[in-house]
């Protein structure tokens, strides 16, 4: 029997694998009422392994239920990172009686091209369901796109692109995006690439998405580049480009390197397939630099929260926006409302009493000011969250977060620029065991960390030099998913 508290660490209000090592979220899609979430999945260790897809659905994107392991590696490799879409007009012949097939399309990896030395060992491949997920069929032509000798040459996102009535491929190829066509997922057509000039190359590319979000009544393309490593704060990291796809070529606006997430723990981040204008994100909760030696027991590694997407237009620059999906708040217990409270030396707890568990925090300010909120236990560790004015950086730090010695670089005082130039300023926090996501500005500024504390933070604190006033706090506990 599963029992979510056999580990403190144990996310209370995010999704984690029941057991043994996740990575990459892969092949969201959503599908008569339910999201499907497969992802990387190694289910004979808590390290990283031969991967498989492993399943869950959710009716509310916060209630997960466990399906069987989805896709398993085979003569053809390991089952790599990639995407799943409806393929509403059977353009696949995949479909049955009018049912339309779940597609995932994926990177078969093969360990044994790699050992041998080869260049073209990653290849995308298909498979299908006619049963919602549950039973999969992997296509007997695999694999549809052959690698051309590029080593890294994998994490295919497809999309169906109506005006030129065909799938358009984004797929990851070594230091550029190539963006591939299709009239049946079968037979790919290269179109462009993209990339090699602009945006941060620290390291490989991986993991894009490629879709449309609507700002003003106008739809903008985004382009969404994992990176690892070469993220703002070390390690893998989320960045993206806003710009034009004419269903052959994207353009940027800008050549800016804009990051989705400037925190250390959000990686892999792309969105569900489906969801019609609605573009929601999610992310694996952890780092390469350190993922397989973080302290959990049976698991490994959490997904963040679902996020809705947005765009914000900031001087002449758009920016994409990231909030907390508002399904969460099912989970939210009666509110704690503060007004016109003084941040100068504020013990919430007094007024909440002693949190124990995940839990949501807003509060705006109507001035910018310097603002800590301290989370901490009885045993003196702690985890500093807030806005820094001099420098205009909001800031993680978890150097005194609890255990941070199994890597090097994981104890540190993380930081991501404001981007806001308004007047006023906004946080949104969720709290759970072993993590904290920041959406500051209306989410145009977001952090993500995980930690590890010797016991779960009991008190919270808020601490700002200046005397920042609040307009407002709102608490919300948060029941656990379980
Ligand atoms: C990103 C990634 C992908 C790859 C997968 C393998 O985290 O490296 O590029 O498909 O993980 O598990």
């Amino acid at each position: 029997q599963f029992d979510p508290t056999d580990d403190l660490h144990r996310p209370l209000v995010h999704f984690t694998p029941r057991e043994k090592w996740m990575n990459d979220p892969n092949g969201m899609v959503f599908h008569n009422g339910t999201y499907h979430l497969f992802y990387q999945y190694y289910p004979d260790s808590t390290v990283w392994g031969p991967m498989h897809w492993g399943h869950a659905t959710s009716k509310d994107l916060v209630h997960w239920q466990h399906q069987p392991i989805a896709l398993y590696p085979d003569s053809l490799g390991y089952i790599f990172s990639g995407s799943a879409v409806i393929d509403e007009k059977n353009t696949t012949g995949f479909g049955r009686n009018g049912t339309p097939a779940m597609v995932a399309i994926f990177t078969h990896h093969d360990p044994k091209g790699e050992s041998a030395g080869r260049n073209d060992y990653q290849n995308q491949s298909l498979a299908y369901s006619l049963d919602e997920g549950k039973t999969w069929t992997k296509y007997a032509g695999n694999p549809v796109l052959k690698n051309p000798g590029i080593k890294d040459f994998r994490d295919p996102k497809v999309m169906w692109y109506e005006p030129g009535n065909k799938w358009i491929m984004t797929l990851a190829t070594l230091d550029r995006i190539t963006f591939y066509s299709s009239p049946d997922l079968k037979q790919w057509k290269k179109e462009s690439e993209f990339g090699k000039e602009v945006g941060a190359h620290g390291g490989v590319w991986e993991c894009p998405d490629l879709f449309q979000l609507n700002y003003n009544g106008k739809n903008i393309w985004v382009l969404i580049v994992n990176l690892n490593p070469g993220g703002p704060n070390g390690g893998s990291a989320t960045q993206y480009f806003l710009g034009d796809f004419d269903g052959k070529a994207f353009k940027p606006f800008s050549t800016e390197t804009k990051w989705l997430d400037y925190g250390p723990d959000e990686y892999a981040g792309v969105t569900w397939s489906n969801t019609g204008k609605r573009k929601i994100f999610l992310g694996w909760m952890s780092n390469w630099q350190y993922a397989t030696v973080v302290p959990t027991l049976r698991w490994r590694s959490a997904m963040t929260v679902p996020r809705d997407l947005g765009i914000q237009k900031i001087g002449e620059s758009y920016y994409i926006t990231s909030n907390p999906v508002p399904e969460l708040n099912v989970l939210a217990e009666k509110p704690v409302v503060l007004n016109n409270i003084q941040a100068g030396n504020f013990d919430l707890t007094e007024k909440t009493g002693l949190v124990n568990g995940p839990s949501m925090i807003q509060l705006k300010a109507a001035q910018i000011g310097d603002l800590s909120i301290e989370l901490s236990n009885e045993i003196g560790q702690k985890l500093i969250v807030g806005f820094d004015q001099q420098s205009n950086m909001y800031f993680i730090d978890r150097r005194e977060s609890g255990k941070v010695e199994f890597e090097k670089g994981f104890a540190a005082r993380h930081t991501a620029p404001r981007l806001s130039t308004k007047q006023d300023m906004d946080m949104t926090l969720v709290i759970d065991n072993a993590s904290i996501e920041l959406f500051a500005d209306g989410g145009t500024s977001v952090m993500t960390a995980i930690y590890f504390p010797g016991n779960i933070y009991s008190r919270i604190k808020l601490q700002s030099p200046g005397n920042l006033r609040l307009e407002s706090l709102e608490f919300k506990r948060l029941r656990s998913i379980y």
